[in-house]
């Protein structure tokens, strides 16, 4: 951990003035990692939104709808987990008044993941999920497919366990009504499971 930050304030006045990669040029401001200090459920997502950007916190546009139903129906209470993201500001095409979401590239997932460190660090959460490919590749360091790691949980090095489930934005690009559905659940259930190894542990 950076021997000048030893809590969440701390972190995110530092993240404030993040100039680690250019993504900070473009994006209205940081969004910092929000929730519970002590929380047991640390949820990692890929990097802010358009809603995201412009209110400065994580998951409160239409993914954050989906999560917030997801976690509900988990019977996991948001304000018990951590939320937060893999790379802090919103990286993004303009086009026309829109401004379309960029995938965060490797260099740009290696230079946030500083703060993630630091984040999970601070809160010390026993399961962090991983909310996609952009986040299970921050944690670990390499490229993974959701598929061949979902269901099953990895050593973090730390005391803390991962868990990778599929992003909740990828439920709102299904077009067929049952195959979302039955994503939608698979994504529920991995919630699950992570809160009960979060209470086991
Ligand atoms: N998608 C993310 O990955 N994170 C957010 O905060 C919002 C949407």
């Amino acid at each position: 951990m950076s021997a000048e930050i030893t809590s969440l304030a701390q972190l995110r006045a530092a993240e404030a003035a993040c100039t680690r990669c250019p993504l900070y040029q473009d994006a209205t401001q940081v969004v910092p990692g929000e929730g519970a200090a002590g929380a047991r459920i640390m949820l990692v997502g890929e990097q802010p939104g358009d809603q995201e950007d412009l209110q400065g916190h994580p998951f409160v546009g239409p993914a954050g709808r989906v999560l917030d139903r997801a976690l509900g129906d988990a019977g996991i209470a948001r304000a018990e987990t951590f939320v937060t993201n893999a790379v802090r500001h919103f990286k993004f095409e303009q086009r026309g008044k829109r401004r379309l979401h960029k995938k965060p590239n490797a260099y740009e997932i290696e230079r946030c993941k500083w703060w993630l460190d630091i984040e999970r660090a601070l809160v010390k959460p026993q399961v962090v999920v991983a909310m996609g490919a952009t986040a299970a590749r921050s944690l670990l360091g390499r490229t993974v497919t959701i598929a061949s790691m979902r269901g099953e949980t990895f050593p973090l090095g730390d005391h803390a366990r991962l868990a990778v489930t599929i992003h909740p934005s990828a439920l709102l690009r299904i077009r067929d009504a049952d195959d979302r559905e039955r994503q939608y659940e698979g994504f529920v259930a991995d919630l699950r499971r992570a809160a009960k190894l979060a209470h086991a542990a």
